[in-house]
């Protein structure tokens, strides 16, 4: 019994939410990159010396993570921090790097943006300055592949830096550069010469340009009345659900002397596990039976019960939530296991999903031997409603 409770405190990441701002009075920007060669990294490189050229400005370097996670990636790639897409939200500007596939972005990269969706639907990135880079082969398609992934930053309403004529002076026109009115790229081709100078100092001004923007604008998403049209106050969460094609399930009942939620000085307590019609989905351990990847979809199956009881709770209307206070992610793991974030991401981002701004919570995840009827995960919740 005493050694389950020490295995059961074993991993405790206690987090402020998915959407934690950064309080430094220095200016954060990510030059965050997907690079299966090497090519985007060498800019990359260069981007962030550009961006700490600017005063008083840092530059964190990052890669997204491959969706083959088999891939060959080059060795100096391989060992960068891989970033979340939660984690776009605490930067004061990102610098965007590709490789040009097909006259367009990387589907690695294009996939970490399909995970973007709570970031959009809360408008954490409005305002905030980004930029394009690229590494290309011949250079064919490389400005259609700096647009593509314009629209990806417009979408999110960010401020798009361009590069204009930025560093042509000093371009070497003896051979053809990767200077573009959008943003640097470089020619990489097969011969393992490039970047070139005159790209290097391209994405270099790049950089700085980048830095400037996001030095000038730090901060100004907090002032009061910035965000005049705010989709949270008119949003309808029945109209979400609906949107996002989230079905509800039907509110689990009891197995035990309990209720399914209690309230308390306008505040929800709710407990689940993984019951999916009645039968508990994906059961065992992280580690042992169960996969990562079958561990979220339990994890999103319990999320989606809370919600579901949560209503019950509102007397059928969820628009009574005023807030997602608390999430606590209780996972059955080996005693080894330590990715609990990554599979408590999948109840933070339907959470998110659902309740945009109201859906932002402070988080707990916890390694456990067990869980009841060999569930994978038990989610506590605590929400403020009306
Ligand atoms: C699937 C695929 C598609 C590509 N499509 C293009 C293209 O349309 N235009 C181009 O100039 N280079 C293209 N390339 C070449 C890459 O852009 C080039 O090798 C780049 O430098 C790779 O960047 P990295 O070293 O950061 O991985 C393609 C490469 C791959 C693997």
């Amino acid at each position: 019994m005493k050694k389950q409770l020490l295995v059961l405190l074993i991993t405790v990441f206690i987090g402020f939410g998915a959407i934690a701002q950064t309080k430094s009075s220095e200016t954060n920007v990510l030059v965050l990159i997907y690079s299966q060669n090497g090519g985007t990294y060498k800019m990359a490189k260069a981007i962030a010396e550009g961006v700490q050229e600017y005063p008083n400005t840092k530059a964190i370097l990052k890669r997204v993570p491959s969706i083959n996670t088999k891939e060959k990636l080059n060795a100096e790639v391989e060992k960068l921090p891989v970033a979340t897409i939660e984690e776009l939200a605490n930067y004061d500007g990102i610098a965007f790097g590709s490789p040009v596939h097909f006259a367009n972005i990387s589907a690695d990269m294009n996939y970490f943006f399909s995970q973007s969706i709570p970031l959009w639907t809360s408008r954490t990135l409005e305002g905030k300055p980004a930029t394009v880079f690229m590494s290309a082969g011949s250079g064919a398609g490389k400005e259609a592949a700096i647009l593509s992934f314009w629209n990806i930053l417009a979408s999110h309403g960010m401020v798009i830096v361009p590069t204009g004529i930025m560093g042509t002076a000093t371009l070497d026109k003896t051979v053809p550069q990767g200077n573009t009115p959008f943003g640097a790229t470089s020619l990489a081709g097969s011969t393992g010469t490039r970047p070139s100078q005159s790209e290097l100092n391209l994405a270099k001004e790049q950089g700085k340009a980048l830095a400037r923007v996001a030095s000038g604008l730090k901060n100004t998403a907090n002032i009061k009345g910035v965000k005049t049209t705010s989709i949270e106050s008119k949003s309808d969460i029945n109209k979400t659900l609906k949107d996002n094609n989230i079905v509800l399930p039907e509110a689990p009942k009891p197995v035990g002397n309990y209720v399914p939620f209690t309230i308390s000085d306008h505040k929800v307590y709710i407990n689940q596990v993984a019951l999916k019609e009645g039968k508990i989905l994906n059961p065992g351990k992280v580690g042992a039976t169960v996969t990562e990847d079958q561990a979220k979809e339990a994890t999103y199956q319990t999320m989606l019960n809370v919600i579901a009881v949560l209503k019950e709770a509102c007397g059928g209307d969820l628009n009574k939530v005023k807030q997602c206070v608390q999430l606590t992610g209780y996972f059955n793991t080996t005693p080894e296991y330590t990715q609990h974030a990554g599979l408590m991401n999948s109840a933070s981002n339907l959470t998110a999903l659902v309740f945009g701004e109201k859906g932002k919570h402070a988080r707990a995840t916890i390694g456990a031997a067990s869980l009841p009827i060999n569930s994978v995960v038990e989610i506590q919740a605590i929400f403020e409603i009306e």
